[in-house]
Order: C-alpha cells, then sequence, then structure tokens
C-alpha cells in the first residue's frame, strides 16, 4: 500500500509566527521537531506492504509569501533526505498561494509565476538528476475560486443612526465573506435611477441577519444605494457557498453564466427544504 505523509514542521520566521490568525504552531500533520515524524517513517518502513510515496506540507499563512514557499518545498525536500525516502512519487507543498486579487484588497500580490520560480528551482536542484524525478503537488483553493463568483443583493431599506448611514440589503455578511473580515470587497452599485442632487456620503451596508455584527461592507463612499438597487459584491468565490448557515432566510440561487449562457446551477433554497423534514422531527 503506498501512503503519503503530511509533516507539521517550524514556519516561524526569527521567531515570529507566520499562520493566519497569529496561531503560534498549526494542528495540522505529523511534528518533525518533536520526533514524531521520524518514529512514524520508521514504523511505517518497518512494514512490509507499506511504500512512503509522498511527503506533504500545507500551511495558511496570513501573507503568502513566495518565501515561505521556497521554505515549505526546501524542508520537505530535507526531511525526504534525512529519511532515506529515495522513493517518493510526490512532493506535495499543499495550498495557500494568492490568486488574482483586486489591487483594493492586497497590493503586490506574487503571480503564479514567481510561485512557480520558487518551489521549482528547488525541485529541480533536489530532484533534477534523479531518473524517476517526484511530482510535484500543489493544492490551491482560495486562489482558483475566489474571483469567480459574485454576490448580487438588492437594497431593501436605507435609514440614519445618529450621523451613520445604513444600507440594509436582502443578503448578509455570509454569502460574501464568511471570515467576517473588515475589508471591503470591489462593488459595483446598480442604481435605477441616479438623482442628480444627491453627493457622495458615507454609509455602511448592512444585511438581513440579527447579528450586529452583520456588515457587508464598512465606511463606503459613494451616493448612497436606494431601496430596489443592486449592490454587487466581487471576489466570493471562496468559502461562501459551504461556510453558508441556515441562518433565517433560506440560500439564494446560484446563476452561472457561461460564454453569456445563463442557467440556474443551484436552485434558490425552499421554506420546505430549509426546514428540512428528512432531518428534523416536528
Ligand atoms: C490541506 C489543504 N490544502 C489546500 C487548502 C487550500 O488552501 P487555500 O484555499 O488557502 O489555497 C487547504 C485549506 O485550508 C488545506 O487545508
Amino acid at each position: 500500500m503506498k501512503v503519503g505523509i503530511r509533516v507539521n514542521f517550524d514556519l516561524s520566521d526569527d521567531g515570529v509566527s507566520l499562520l493566519v490568525e497569529g496561531h503560534e504552531i498549526s494542528r495540522f500533520g505529523i511534528c518533525y521537531e518533536n520526533g514524531d515524524l521520524h518514529s512514524a517513517i520508521d514504523e511505517l518502513n518497518s512494514v512490509k506492504n507499506i511504500q512512503i510515496v509522498g511527503l506533504h506540507g500545507h500551511f495558511s499563512t496570513s501573507l503568502r509569501k513566495v518565501e515561505t514557499f521556497r521554505r515549505i518545498t526546501e524542508v520537505l525536500c530535507k526531511i525526504a533526505k534525512e529519511t532515506n525516502l529515495t522513493n517518493l512519487e510526490y512532493i506535495d507543498v499543499g495550498g495557500g498561494i494568492f490568486g488574482e486579487v483586486p489591487k483594493s484588497l492586497i497590493d503586490n500580490t506574487p503571480s503564479f509565476d514567481e510561485y512557480a520560480e520558487a518551489i521549482c528551482s528547488v525541485m529541480n536542484q533536489e530532484f533534477g538528476h534523479y531518473k524517476k524525478r517526484p511530482n510535484l503537488i500543489l493544492e490551491p483553493g482560495i486562489s482558483m475560486v475566489a474571483n469567480t463568483f459574485v454576490f448580487v443583493a438588492k437594497v431593501i431599506g436605507n435609514k440614519k443612526i445618529k450621523d451613520k448611514n445604513f444600507v440594509l440589503v436582502d443578503g448578509s455578511v455570509h454569502n460574501i465573506k464568511p471570515t467576517m473580515h473588515k475589508k471591503n470587497l470591489p462593488m459595483q452599485i446598480v442604481r435605477q435611477s441616479m438623482a442628480k442632487n444627491h453627493s457622495s456620503e458615507n454609509f455602511n451596508i448592512v444585511g438581513y441577519t440579527c447579528l450586529e455584527k452583520d456588515y457587508l461592507a464598512h465606511n463606503f463612499n459613494d451616493k448612497i444605494p436606494q431601496i430596489n438597487d443592486y449592490i454587487i459584491f466581487e471576489n466570493v468565490g471562496a468559502y461562501t457557498i459551504v461556510f453558508n448557515p441556515s441562518f433565517i432566510k433560506e440560500k439564494p440561487a446560484i446563476i452561472a453564466n457561461d460564454n453569456n449562457e445563463i442557467f440556474v446551477v443551484r436552485k434558490k433554497e425552499t421554506i420546505q427544504q430549509f426546514f428540512n423534514e428528512e432531518i428534523y422531527c416536528f
């Protein structure tokens, strides 16, 4: 039987963690530093029918730096040598790279070519002279899907609390950024009519749920959207479909646009599906 091992190693930079949300260590994989990885490899090697064919290291870092991927590749190659894994079929450096990110969200993100150059130069240096070189596996997630979806919300109300403007839409922060980060996504406002005298004002866009923190956008400056206008939030393809709680309102439909052919890929959830009688007992 062929097996691959997910490796956990210290990725900190001068003692500073690179991991998302300030995690000091990752909880995934088998630990290199405390010897567990070596023990696991020894144990697997001692079993006749098992062949270790892959080493895997995925880390979710906040800056997604090219250097981090060079380092992950280097450490996986170092471990392969140290543990004498000469029959590796693949090195898997996981996901966690940047895709095409709008400049308004994060400026100056690395290109796919820059990641490729860093990772492949290590792979070529380590395995270039091998007769049978291990394959390189990447597991990009967000970078592939984030910019493939937009979310269209309808304005259903607006009001002022003290001096702050609130625009209420029929969507929720869960539809566009389930991690509830505070950055405004790129968005377009589609207006029914453009009132001539209105000047730009500061407003927040808030969702239909009862959560105080249900903000789809903070401190946005433009002419205030009116009831029945639409707001199109861009770059919402990552995590939004699977991380969408059954909370207060049914899930919206998903519509695809393939070369200007428009079709439904998920129907709007019905109230019967929302209160699914197959699983809830009334
Ligand atoms: C093992 C593994 N591979 C790949 C990914 C995709 O990561 P990303 O979406 O940041 O590219 C994840 C996400 O957490 C993961 O856990």
